[in-house]
């Protein structure tokens, strides 16, 4: 059981992906509800995209901006936050909705970058995320004029420093690594993983197999409100 693995470990990281925001209206990228309908779809973040036409971005991307920004944390947000009350835990995440912060965890490392600001691509200013929320246009800097881009992480950008060295280091470190809501098909978190220790104790929380699966000590294909519901 989950919670057995939990009680008997001490450093405790929990990789995330868009699943267990599911939960709290924000769909995920690859399951047949999810934001990626066609091969098309994944194109609204390539940088070199963007950065030529950042209007399609902001056609595709801004009715999506309401729901994460509005949205509350899950139970499973909530029961990670809980646990680090008590235990040490660390949460990798790959989403930028920051529903972990919310919820209360306070050692969270963001993979994929924040929805909370945007940096102008001119002057590279930061500017708070509803300064991109003006639907049919395309936000610019009022400093400069330049185009303003959300802190998401494209493809084809880097991922950020910290939040990778910062990931990297408490992957190493764990004796217990949840993986819970990710796919693991996106390769920075799954190149992540490949760092943990060989006696760290890996499960993953998932309702569709991974590629990993054969190597967990445990998997459950089931909803993450459910299987972490007990975990405290
Ligand atoms: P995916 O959509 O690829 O995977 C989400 C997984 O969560 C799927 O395998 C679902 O089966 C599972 N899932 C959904 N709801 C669930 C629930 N309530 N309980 C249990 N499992 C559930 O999303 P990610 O792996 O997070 O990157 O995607 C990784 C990256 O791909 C994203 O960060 C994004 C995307 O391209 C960028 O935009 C750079």
């Amino acid at each position: 059981m989950l919670k057995d693995l939990i009680d008997k470990s001490r450093r405790i990281v929990f990789v995330t992906g868009a699943g267990i925001s599911t939960s709290c209206g924000i769909p995920d990228f690859r399951s047949s509800e999810g934001i990626y309908t066609s091969w098309l779809t994944p194109l609204m973040f390539s940088s070199r995209l963007f950065n030529v036409f950042p209007w399609w971005f902001y056609h595709k991307a801004r009715p999506l901006y309401g729901n994460i920004i509005a949205a509350k944390p899950s139970a499973a947000h909530k029961a990670i936050a809980e646990l680090g009350r008590t235990k040490h835990v660390t949460v990798v995440t790959q989403n930028v909705d920051g529903l972990h912060q919310k919820a209360g965890s306070r050692k969270v490392y963001e993979l994929h970058g924040t929805l909370k600001l945007a940096t102008c691509q001119r002057c590279r200013s930061k500017h708070p995320i509803e300064a991109c929320e003006t639907p049919g246009t395309v936000p610019r800097c009022a400093c400069c004029g330049g185009v303003l881009k959300p802190d998401i992480v494209f493809f084809g950008d880097d991922v950020p420093t910290e939040a990778w060295l910062g990931g990297c280091e408490a992957v190493e470190t764990a004796d217990l690594i949840v993986v819970c809501g990710t796919s693991l098909r996106v390769s920075t978190a799954a190149d992540m993983l490949a760092l943990r220790h060989m006696n760290a104790k890996l499960a993953i929380v998932n309702k569709a197999p991974t590629s990993l699966d054969y190597a967990a000590d445990l998997v459950l294909h089931q909803d993450i409100d459910e299987a972490l519901k007990d975990i405290v």
